[in-house]
């Protein structure tokens, strides 16, 4: 997507470094963050300075090729074994990394080239399956629709693109008039800060509501249709996906708004049978407890915004069950979320 007139992904490799936007620091500052080591690449994971189920997924492929350039070992199986151990402990939720790690691991006992292309092929197809997710949500858009959406699900979650924000964008390059409710996704704000900012890059219309107004704007009428991403996606059609992702579509049962989950199909885990094998990773709790912005005089400050000495929590992310979820649109096409249909999406052209 571009930024200021220039073409960027959220995350691509330069010699051995890994290079990533830096979304801590967005809407506020556009920058990049150079990575130059395997522990840079987790580090800036679990810190979420790359974050989304499929940048973060093209972020341990290349922090696999890093453990491949930097080392002299002739048995690189090894190494990237245990690579793959570290990385694939950074975030827990989204199978995307572990999805990629596996792909360079299994490449790497034909060929380290091999394995080296994998890692590339892994971010490359991400960005090409947004595109097509795309086109594929576009179908459900009809003009003059406001879409409500959760979190972050564009370019910058999914290397380029989008999942949720995909077909949005496709719906508003097609000449559709349509309206965003950006819900703001407390703790970290992903939707007031990162999904507002790239709504307004490519200047589609929006307004961000609080996390707690989606039913509010349901009950009236106000929302057409609804589109999330997902971080994991049980061989049941379960979705996980970012914490209050589960509220809404409870909503949009009741109100009768259909409710999509966009998401590539290296998200789906066939591994997982259901929802509650979904490890859901709990953060620290001062993403709960404070607020982190810019003042005025422009410096970035980090305030407490509760009650002092009282406890918090932080699941990051919960489980929508594959009943209320109206369709799953993936690459290939739009499916239901159920076991056949998910079994038929990866064994038949659909
Ligand atoms: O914790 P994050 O910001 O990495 O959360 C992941 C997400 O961006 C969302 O859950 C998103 O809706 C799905 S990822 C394309």
């Amino acid at each position: 997507m571009k930024v200021k007139g220039k073409q960027y992904r959220a995350i691509w490799m330069e010699d051995s470094s890994v290079i990533m936007i830096e979304q801590n620091k967005l809407p506020f500052e556009f920058s990049v963050h150079e990575c130059k080591t395997i522990d840079d690449t987790c580090t800036a994971i679990k810190i979420m300075i790359t974050r989304g189920a499929g940048s973060i997924g093209a972020a341990g492929g290349y922090a696999m090729l890093q453990a491949i350039l930097n080392t002299n070992k002739d048995n690189i199986y090894d190494v990237l074994e245990s690579a793959k151990a570290k990385i694939d402990a950074t975030r827990p939720t989204a199978v995307n990394i572990s999805y990629a790690t596996t792909r360079v691991l299994e490449a790497s006992k034909i060929s380290k080239e091999f394995a080296i292309s994998e890692a590339h092929a892994v971010a490359d197809e991400c960005a090409e399956h947004g595109r097509l997710i795309g086109i594929n949500g576009n179908k459900l858009i009809k003009d003059g629709d406001t879409i409500e959406t959760h979190c972050n699900a564009g370019w910058l979650a999914l290397v380029d693109y989008g999942s949720a924000l995909a077909p949005i964008y496709a719906a508003h390059d097609s000449g559709k008039s349509i309206h965003v409710f950006v819900d703001e996704t407390r703790p970290r704000s992903q939707g007031a800060r990162l999904t507002a900012w790239e709504l307004n890059q490519h200047g589609v219309p929006h307004t961000i509501i609080q996390d707690n107004a989606g039913a509010h704007y349901m009950s009236l009428g106000k929302v057409d249709i609804m589109i999330v991403g997902a971080d994991r996606i049980a061989a049941n059609g379960d979705a996980a996906n970012k914490i209050g992702t589960l509220e809404k579509a409870i909503s949009a049962k009741y109100y009768g708004i259909p409710f999509y989950v966009a998401a590539p199909s290296s998200t789906i885990d066939l591994n997982t049978p259901n929802g509650t094998e979904i490890p859901i990773e709990e953060r620290g709790v001062e993403e709960v407890l404070f607020s982190y912005g810019k003042d005025n005089n422009n410096e970035f400050h980090t305030i407490l915004t509760a009650s002092p000495g009282s406890k918090a929590s932080n699941p990051a992310f919960d489980v929508t069950p594959a009943e209320l979820i109206s369709g799953i649109i993936t690459e290939k096409g739009i499916i239901q979320a159920d076991t056949e249909s998910i079994k038929k999406l990866f064994t038949d052209d659909i």
